[in-house]
């Protein structure tokens, strides 16, 4: 009897217990669709053979990208949009300097970028901005009926995030974050291999940004991105890492991050470079040197984020997948390691003694990256090389989605991408400010996460 009533109370307290850890994972709101909208999964809209461009933000980044679409056939740059002047001036020296027509400018303030959206000769809204004016441009600029193509992170909060997925189904424009990252060769052609099998299944993806900004911080237009660590905590930056990753695990296009768990270490970098510049003392600086966040997906797959801008380390993305037949690693080195079934005889004809305990060699590295060069860099890798912006993964971005606009196929990344992989940003806040709950990520394609079998790219 004594023995049944210990049991009944063992299992008393382990459901409780249960129930607890159920209850304890934080949840946000997630806003009904609103009647009469339809989601924007694959949405083609009518091709526009000549792309005519509007950029707004011409800092350190932009510039970089009018010059680079001057390479693109069928583009037209016809505004040109900054607070200072003097980008812009510099923006259509560029211009003239590729023999283009000037571009008219728009300089003065931060709501000038309205006369921008509100053009009636424009279709593709660019904007490199600060992050606190991306995503109310890019509501605007929809609703000013252009397709808006914005700068990572695209959205900071969830009601900027939820704003543009709103507007983007309700405008059937499109809403694309440009997330430059996805289409760096490495990525591209681990992407191809992912999607023929190479790997196996895909059960665990690493992704970083990690990056000392000491020699930029100063650089900064009003200060903007420091000011924007200091007052919030959590990984403000993580699409460069968490973007490829998803793609490689086909996320709402079969699987869809479920929860997360951040952790960050306390500020030290960060504080002392402000200490060091203005002499004085910085108290309650939000953003950890290090921040890390874990994330589980609905088929039980993990990712790791992470976010340092101040250590001194050298630059990573990080960039891990691990599959159930190989594993694919870019940095320090780029390397891969495959179970010996997976080497095919036209890639080590003399069956080598491989073992996927260490990497390929070199030898079989090359050919294996020859084999499955993703066939959307194909075409274009030796102009993308030529042209640049990041050794010319930023040159495939901007050549997709022009191709993709021109052709009225569906672009490469949705706004459900861009929400998924920008919600790291408010949710791991949550996380870490409540002693590393699990929070919930929201379903951003609300209900449709399974309709599509995979990702693919338009042709
Ligand atoms: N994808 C990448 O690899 C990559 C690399 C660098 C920067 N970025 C992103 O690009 C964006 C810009 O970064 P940056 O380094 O050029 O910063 P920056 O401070 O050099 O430039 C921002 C520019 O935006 C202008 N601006 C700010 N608010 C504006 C407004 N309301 N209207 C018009 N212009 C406005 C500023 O005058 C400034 O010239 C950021 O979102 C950043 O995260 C992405």
């Amino acid at each position: 009897m004594k023995l049944k009533i210990a049991t009944l109370f063992l299992i008393y307290i382990f459901s409780i217990s249960y129930v607890n850890c159920q209850a304890k994972i934080i949840k946000t709101q997630t806003p009904p669709r609103p009647a009469g909208q339809k989601d924007v999964l694959q949405l083609r809209c009518e091709p526009i053979p000549t792309v005519r461009i509007a950029f707004i933000g011409l800092g350190m980044r932009g510039p970089g990208a009018v010059e680079r679409m001057t390479h693109i056939p069928g583009v037209e740059i016809v505004a040109l949009c900054d607070v200072l002047q003097k980008n812009t001036i510099s923006a259509n020296k560029i211009l003239a300097k590729r023999g283009f027509p000037a571009a008219q400018e728009f300089y003065g303030d931060t709501t000038v970028w309205r006369k921008v959206t509100a053009l009636p000769n424009v279709d593709l809204i660019y904007v490199a901005t600060d992050w606190k004016h991306h995503a109310q441009i890019g509501v605007q600029a929809m609703k000013d009926g252009k397709h808006v193509a914005i700068e990572v992170p695209a959205a900071m909060n969830l009601k900027e995030i939820w704003d543009l997925i709103n507007t983007s189904e309700k405008t059937r424009k499109h809403c694309m974050q440009l997330e430059n990252c996805v289409y760096d060769f490495f990525e591209l052609t681990t992407l191809n291999m992912v999607q023929q099998g190479l790997l196996g299944e895909i059960i665990h993806g690493e992704g970083a940004y990690i990056h000392g900004l000491q020699p930029y911080w100063d650089a900064y237009w009003n200060n903007w991105r420091m000011d924007y660590n200091r007052t919030h905590r959590g990984d403000v930056y993580p699409t460069h890492g968490l973007g490829p990753v998803c793609q490689a695990m086909n996320i709402h296009r079969g699987d869809r991050l479920q929860y997360l768990v951040a952790v960050d270490t306390k500020a030290i970098g960060n504080p002392e470079f402000i200490k060091k510049k203005t002499g004085k003392e910085v108290t309650g600086f939000r953003n950890g040197d290090h921040t890390m966040t874990m994330i589980a997906t609905e088929k039980q797959k993990s990712i790791l984020i992470e976010h340092n801008v101040t250590s001194p380390r050298p630059y990573s993305r990080m960039y891990q997948l691990t599959g159930t037949k190989g594993f694919a690693n870019k940095y320090p080195v780029e390397g891969y390691a495959l179970e010996q079934e997976m080497v095919g005889n036209d890639i080590a004809p003399n069956h080598e003694n491989l073992t996927a305990h260490k990497f390929v060699p070199d030898s079989i590295r090359t050919r294996l990256m020859k084999k499955y060069r993703h066939p959307i860099a194909k075409d274009i890798e030796d102009l993308a090389k030529q042209v640049g912006g990041h050794g010319g993964m930023d040159f495939i971005m901007d050549y997709r989605l022009i191709y993709c606009l021109q052709k009225g196929l569906p672009l490469d990344m949705d706004v459900y991408d861009l929400a998924e992989w920008c919600c790291i940003i408010p949710l791991s806040e949550i996380s870490l400010d409540n002693n590393s709950s699990p929070v919930q990520i929201p379903d951003f394609t609300r209900g449709l996460w399974n309709k599509l079998p995979k990702l693919e790219f338009a042709k």
